[in-house]
């Protein structure tokens, strides 16, 4: 185990091995650094290092630049310390969510098909999770030993029972060959997390949610939470799917506007007729607000939907630091 050093915007020194990332143990430590993907892909947890060797596969220039990299940028969440190293954050001020990063056991409850390709994963934990809403685990392929990663639908209050959301993948590892193949109810479950600062601050402005797919899982869980502080809440949900048959908690969604007289839910779909709207969610959007200074916009879904969104969001005026977005990409 070596020490690493961090100064910036956080200021400790945890011990980390030579075959665990330095994200990892930083946030296996209870100190938040900036993450997202955990998969490199992001950029959102490069650190400079200032002393020490370190590990780590090459980065490409489009999720690191060249002049970072030559200005000792890494990804803490693939790079791994090989001598006492030292390192600075310099991420502007975010909501961290301070949940410690863990190794849980946890056992499949329900599995129910939800849409074309789409099912809802139930896991009952052995002992509760703390995380945000917003933030997801990583489920470990029993026969590779890869990691998956799955928002929770679920608010962190029901902690002992996390909701995932999981589209099949053509050819997948994890759901090919795992989940729509032999996962049955009672089955072993491997995961670690919580991981992302795509997370629910709570706040008072009228909440956006534009989701894309299976993107509707953390904003589930975001708009229970907004709703469990106040129920009255403003709180406008676009699920964007392509066709009728990809929508999924249907009922739910308009169960809870019914319940709610601040909540509205509108399905869009880009390739068919039915649902509210035909197209993307971002225009639907535009066509829907004039302005939308003073909201706060969760946008989560493949990465074209939420730049779209982003745009539509800011060109009706609101505000940059209100906007969190997060892109997934279907690991095979
Ligand atoms: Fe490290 Fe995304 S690149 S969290």
């Amino acid at each position: 185990e070596h020490p690493v050093q961090v100064s910036g915007s956080a200021t400790a020194t945890v011990g980390c091995r030579d075959d665990q990332t330095l994200l990892d143990a930083f946030l296996r430590n209870g100190v938040y650094l900036p993450n997202s993907c955990n998969q490199g892909t992001c950029g959102t947890c490069k650190v400079r290092l200032t002393a020490g060797d370190v590990a780590a596969p090459p980065v490409s220039e489009t999720v690191l630049g060249a002049d970072d990299q030559a200005r000792g940028y890494v990804l803490a969440c693939q790079t791994r310390p090989c001598s006492p190293t030292q390192i600075e954050v310099d991420a502007p001020e975010v909501a961290a969510p301070q949940h410690v990063l863990r190794d849980l056991q946890g056992r499949v409850g329900e599995i129910r098909s939800v849409a074309d390709d789409t099912v809802a994963v139930h896991v009952e934990l052995d002992e509760p999770l703390d995380f945000s809403a917003g933030q997801y685990m990583e489920l470990r392929i029993p026969h590779c030993g890869e990691m998956r990663q799955y928002s929770m639908a679920n608010p962190p209050a029901s902690s002992t029972r996390l909701e995932f959301h999981i589209r099949r993948v053509p050819s997948g590892a994890a759901t090919d060959r795992w989940i729509f193949a032999d996962l049955t109810a009672g089955d072993e479950v491997a995961l670690r997390g919580p991981w992302g600062d795509f997370t629910y601050a709570e706040c008072t402005s009228p909440l956006l949610l534009l989701a894309g797919g299976t993107g509707l899982a953390p904003l589930k869980s975001i708009a229970l939470q907004a709703l469990a502080d106040n129920p009255d809440r403003e709180i406008h949900l676009y699920h964007g799917v392509r066709h009728e048959s990809d929508l999924y908690d249907v009922e739910f969604w308009t169960e809870l506007a019914r319940a709610h007289p601040g909540v509205s839910y509108i399905r869009c779909l880009s390739r068919s007729d039915g649902g509210d709207r035909h197209g993307y969610v971002g225009d639907a959007v535009a066509e829907d607000f004039a302005s939308l200074r003073g909201f706060t916009a969760y946008l989560c879904g493949p990465p074209a939907m939420v730049d779209a969104g982003v745009k539509v969001c800011k060109r009706r005026r609101m505000s940059a630091r209100n906007i969190h977005r997060e892109r997934f990409t279907a690991a095979v």
